[in-house]
C-alpha cells in the first residue's frame, strides 16, 4: 500500500482536518504517522489500517461499531483507542483514524532482551499493572487479541516510576465477533494457532506468555524449538496438539534442567502459576487457564516476598 506523503490533509468523519507530518511505524496493515490536528491546532498519531479490508468494506463498519460500542476499557487503553475515524476510502480500500500521539516511550522488547535493566520487582509490576487491563477488558468480554511486547510502550519518569501505554486497540472484539486478525507469532494460544478463534482464554494465554518472557527473559518453549520451528504449522501441531512434550515435563521434586534454568530466578510462587499456564492441561484446553485474579495474588505475593 502506497504510504501517505508529508502534507496529505485528510478530513476525518467529524469535520475535522490532519495533516501528516511523519511515518514513526509500520505494519503488515498498517502505517502509522504523526499528524497536525488543524483545527485542535495539536499533534496526534494517526494509524492507516488496510490489507484485511481489501475485499470487504463491510469489516471496516464493523470495526466503526465496535469502537462505538466498546468503552476504553481501562486507562492503559486510552492511549491507542482512536478518537476519530475517516470515511472509508474505496479506491484505496483502507481508512485512517487518529489518537493520542506518544513521544518518549519504547517498546517491551528491550526488556525482554535484557531483562535486568530493570529489577524483578518493576518487571512483577508492569505484569501486575498489564493484568489489571486485561481484567477490565475482560469483564467488558472484550477480547483484546495481540498480547505481545510490541504493542505495550513504557517509560520510566523522572520519580523513577513506570508508565505504561497499551497501543494497537483496533484488533479488539467481542467475544464470540473476531474480527478476522490472529495475533502475533508465538504469543498466540496453541488453539489460535491450530486455526482457532481468539477467546477471552486465548488471551490469558498471550498475556502469560508476554509476562514470563518479561520475568525471565525466554519464551516458555525456547530450547525446545528454535525461533522459526515455533511458528510453523508442522511443530505446531507435534508440539502443541499431537505430542505435547512440553519443556514441563519431568517431576515437581526432580525438575528437569531446562525447567530449572528457565525458572530458577522466579519466586516460587510464580514458578508454580506459570507451570500451571503452560502444563498441558491448559495448552490442550482441557483446563482452564488460572483467571487474572489469581495472576494478580501470585504476583503480589512474590513482590512481597523479594
Ligand atoms: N499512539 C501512538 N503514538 C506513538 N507511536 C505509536 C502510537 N501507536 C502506534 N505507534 C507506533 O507505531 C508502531 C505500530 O503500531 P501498531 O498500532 O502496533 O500497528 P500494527 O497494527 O501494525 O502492529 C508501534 O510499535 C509504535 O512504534
Ligand atoms: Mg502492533
Amino acid at each position: 500500500m502506497p504510504g501517505f506523503s508529508k502534507g496529505t490533509v485528510i478530513r476525518l468523519l467529524n469535520g475535522e482536518r490532519i495533516c501528516i507530518m511523519d511515518r514513526i511505524g509500520s505494519g503488515a496493515t498498517a502505517d502509522i504517522y504523526k499528524v497536525f490536528n488543524m483545527d485542535r491546532k495539536c499533534y496526534q498519531c494517526a494509524k492507516h489500517l488496510y490489507g484485511e479490508y481489501s475485499n470487504d468494506p463491510e469489516k471496516y463498519y464493523e470495526k466503526l461499531r465496535v469502537f462505538i460500542k466498546m468503552n476504553r476499557p481501562h486507562e492503559l487503553f486510552v492511549w491507542g483507542y482512536p478518537e476519530a475515524c475517516s470515511a472509508f476510502d474505496k479506491k484505496t480500500k483502507s481508512f485512517v483514524y487518529v489518537m493520542e500521539l506518544l513521544e518518549g516511550f519504547d517498546d517491551l522488547r528491550g526488556i525482554i532482551r535484557n531483562p535486568e535493566m530493570l529489577s524483578l520487582k518493576s518487571r512483577i509490576q508492569i505484569c501486575l499493572n498489564l493484568a489489571e487491563a486485561a481484567k477490565s477488558a475482560q469483564d467488558r468480554r472484550l477480547v483484546y487479541g495481540d498480547w505481545q511486547p510490541k504493542n505495550i510502550l513504557w517509560k520510566k519518569n523522572t520519580s523513577g516510576e513506570i508508565s505504561l501505554r497499551i497501543i494497537d486497540t483496533d484488533g479488539m472484539s467481542f467475544q464470540g465477533h473476531q474480527l478476522g486478525l490472529a495475533g502475533t507469532g508465538k504469543y498466540r494460544a496453541p488453539e489460535v494457532m491450530a486455526g482457532g478463534a481468539q477467546t477471552l482464554q486465548s488471551d490469558i494465554h498471550s498475556l502469560a506468555t508476554l509476562a514470563f518472557r518479561l520475568l525471565c527473559g525466554r519464551h516458555p518453549l525456547d530450547g525446545k524449538l528454535t525461533r522459526s520451528e515455533v511458528e510453523s504449522p508442522v511443530n505446531i501441531m507435534k508440539y502443541y496438539c499431537k505430542q505435547p512434550l512440553f519443556i514441563f515435563d519431568g517431576s515437581e521434586n526432580q525438575p528437569s534442567e531446562l525447567v530449572r534454568k528457565r525458572f530458577g530466578s522466579l519466586p516460587r510462587i510464580l514458578q508454580l502459576l506459570y507451570r500451571k499456564y503452560f502444563s498441558r492441561g491448559c495448552l490442550l484446553g482441557r483446563e482452564e487457564r488460572p483467571d487474572y485474579s489469581v495472576f494478580r495474588n501470585a504476583h503480589e505475593q512474590a513482590m512481597k516476598q523479594i
